[in-house]
C-alpha cells in the first residue's frame, strides 16, 4: 500500500496533468511569436480635428463634409481633437502596453497646397512631437502616407487622383516625409485601402447624405466606369515610385522597411457567383454576389460586428501564398454602438482574442510570415459612413459629453495582458473575465486551471 502522502501527491499530479491536457485541447494559452508586434492605429482625418488651424490646408474630406448636401451630417472638424490631445493618445497606448501606433500624416497639414514648395512648419512640429512622444514611450510609429485626405488644392488644380499629376505630387510628398521623419520611423505604408478609396470617391457624398445606406454597391455613372480603375492604376504607380525612392535613397541609412503587405481584415462574407454587370467597376467585376451581411447593405453594422476569425487566417494565408512578402495586419476591429454602455465591451476582447489566435495558428501551422497585428482603432473615431454612432475604439472618447476625454474600455484588460505576458488569452463571450471587478478572481481561477 502506498503511503497516504504519495497517494495525495499522485492525485494532485494527475489533476494537474488533466488540467493541462484540457487547456491544450481547448486552445489554452497561445504564445506570441518572438518579435511579433501588437499595436493599434488611427488616421488623420478621423482623429485630428483642427481642420483649419495652424496653417493646415483644406482636405478633400473637409470640402465634402462641408458641402450643403451634407448639412446636418456630423463631420470631423473637431473630431477626437488628437491635434491637441496626441499626448493623451500616446498615454492610452502606453497604458494598453501596445508596442506600435499606426497613424497617417495629413498631407494638407504638412503641405497646404499639396506641393513641397510650401511647407507648414506647425504641421512638421506636430508630427515630430508625436513621433518623439511615441519613442519616449517605447512605442514604434508606423506611418501611413495616404489615408484618403488628399489636399483640396490638388483637387482644384487637376482633380486629384483623376489626373496623372497626382502621382508626381504624391512621390514628392513621400520624399518629403521620408526626409523629415525617416530617422525615427521604421515602418512605412503608402496607401490605405485604395480599392475602397477609388470607389468611394465619386459616391462618398451620396453615402454620407443617405440616412440609410443603399442596399447595393453603387453602380458607376455612364462615362465613369473606368475611373476607379484609372484611379487605382495611379495609386499603384505612386506606390511603386515611392517604394523605389525609399529603397534607393533611404532604406540603407534609415534602416526602415516598406517591404511588407498591409492587410486590413474585419470579417468574411458568404458569396455566390454572379453575372458580370455590363458597366464594370472594381467593386463589381469580381462577379460575385454577397449573400449574407453585405457591407454595402443596411446590414453594414451587423457585418462589422460579426466574428469570422478564420477570415483573418485565410486572408494572411492567401496573401502569403500569392505574394511571398511578410504581412502586417494593419487593421482588424469590431464595431459597437456609441452609448452609455460602450465602455462595457467584453465582446471586443472576445473578437480580438479570437482573431489573433487564428492568426498565430496561421503562422505556426502554415508558415505564414506575419510581422504584427494592429487593432482598429486606438480611440473612438469619426467613422466615415456612421460618423459617431458606432465605433471601434479600444479607448472611449467622450463625444456625447463633449469633454472628448479618453477612458480605457473594459477590453483594455485583454490588451494589457497580451502586452505583459506575450500570450493571447482565450476570452469567451459568456465569461465575465474582462468585464467586471471579479477580474482578479477569474484570473486566479484560470491560473489554477491552465498553469
Ligand atoms: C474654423 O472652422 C470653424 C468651424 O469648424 C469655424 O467656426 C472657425 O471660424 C474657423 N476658423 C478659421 C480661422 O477659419
Ligand atoms: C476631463 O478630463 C479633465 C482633465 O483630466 C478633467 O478635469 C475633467 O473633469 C474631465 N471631464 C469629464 C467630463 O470627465
Amino acid at each position: 500500500m502506498l503511503p497516504r502522502r504519495v497517494e495525495v501527491l499522485a492525485a494532485l499530479a494527475w489533476a494537474f496533468w488533466a488540467a493541462l491536457a484540457h487547456c491544450e485541447a481547448s486552445g489554452g494559452v497561445v504564445k506570441l511569436p518572438d518579435d511579433f508586434i501588437v499595436g493599434s492605429g488611427t488616421s488623420s482625418y478621423q482623429a485630428e480635428g483642427a481642420w483649419n488651424v495652424s496653417g493646415k490646408g483644406e482636405s478633400l474630406f473637409d470640402r465634402i463634409l462641408h458641402s450643403s448636401a451634407l448639412t446636418g451630417v456630423p463631420n470631423a472638424d473637431v473630431g477626437a481633437d488628437s491635434y491637441h490631445r496626441s499626448k493623451d493618445d500616446v498615454a492610452a497606448a502606453r497604458e494598453l502596453k501596445l508596442r506600435m501606433y499606426r497613424f497617417s500624416l495629413s498631407w494638407p497639414r504638412l503641405l497646404p497646397n499639396g506641393w513641397t514648395s510650401n511647407v507648414n512648419q506647425d504641421g512638421l512640429r506636430y508630427y515630430n512631437q508625436l513621433i518623439d512622444d511615441l519613442q519616449d514611450s517605447g512605442i514604434q510609429p508606423m506611418v501611413t502616407l495616404f489615408h484618403w485626405d488628399a489636399p483640396q488644392a490638388l483637387q482644384d488644380e487637376f482633380d486629384g487622383w483623376n489626373d496623372d499629376k497626382m502621382v508626381d505630387a504624391f512621390v514628392a510628398y513621400a520624399d518629403f516625409a521620408f526626409t523629415h521623419f525617416g530617422d525615427r520611423v521604421r515602418y512605412w505604408t503608402t496607401h490605405n485601402e485604395p480599392y475602397l478609396f477609388c470607389n468611394f470617391l465619386p459616391n462618398i457624398a451620396a453615402f454620407l447624405a443617405g440616412t440609410e445606406i443603399p442596399d447595393t454597391a453603387p453602380t458607376p455613372a455612364p462615362g465613369q466606369e473606368a475611373n476607379d480603375y484609372k484611379c487605382l492604376q495611379r495609386i499603384v504607380l505612386s506606390h511603386a515610385r515611392a517604394y523605389r525612392l525609399y529603397q534607393e535613397k533611404y532604406a540603407a541609412k534609415q534602416h526602415g522597411t516598406i517591404d511588407f503587405l498591409g492587410v486590413n481584415n474585419y470579417f468574411g462574407q458568404t458569396i455566390a457567383a454572379a453575372k458580370r454587370p455590363e458597366r464594370g467597376s472594381a467593386l463589381t467585376d469580381a462577379a460575385v454576389r454577397v449573400v449574407a451581411n453585405d457591407v454595402f447593405g443596411s446590414h453594414a453594422v451587423t457585418a462589422f460586428s460579426q466574428m469570422t476569425p478564420w477570415s483573418l487566417k485565410e486572408a494572411a494565408l492567401w496573401c502569403w501564398a500569392e505574394y511571398r512578402v511578410p504581412i502586417f495586419v494593419t487593421e482588424n476591429g469590431f464595431i459597437t454602438e456609441n452609448s452609455v454602455v460602450s465602455l462595457d465591451d467584453n465582446i471586443r476582447a472576445v473578437y480580438h482574442s479570437a482573431y489573433m489566435r487564428e492568426l498565430v495558428r496561421g503562422i505556426e501551422e502554415d508558415g505564414v510570415r506575419v510581422l504584427g497585428y494592429l487593432a482598429w482603432s486606438l480611440i473612438d473615431l469619426f467613422e466615415w459612413v456612421r460618423q459617431y454612432k458606432y465605433s471601434y475604439g479600444l479607448v472611449h472618447v467622450d463625444y456625447a459629453g463633449g469633454s472628448l476625454n479618453r477612458t480605457l474600455k473594459k477590453s483594455s484588460a485583454f490588451f494589457k495582458e497580451v502586452g505583459e505576458t506575450r500570450t493571447i488569452p482565450e476570452v469567451a463571450a459568456s465569461s465575465a473575465r474582462f468585464s467586471s471587478s471579479l477580474l482578479p478572481v477569474f484570473a486566479g481561477l484560470i491560473l489554477l486551471k491552465c498553469l
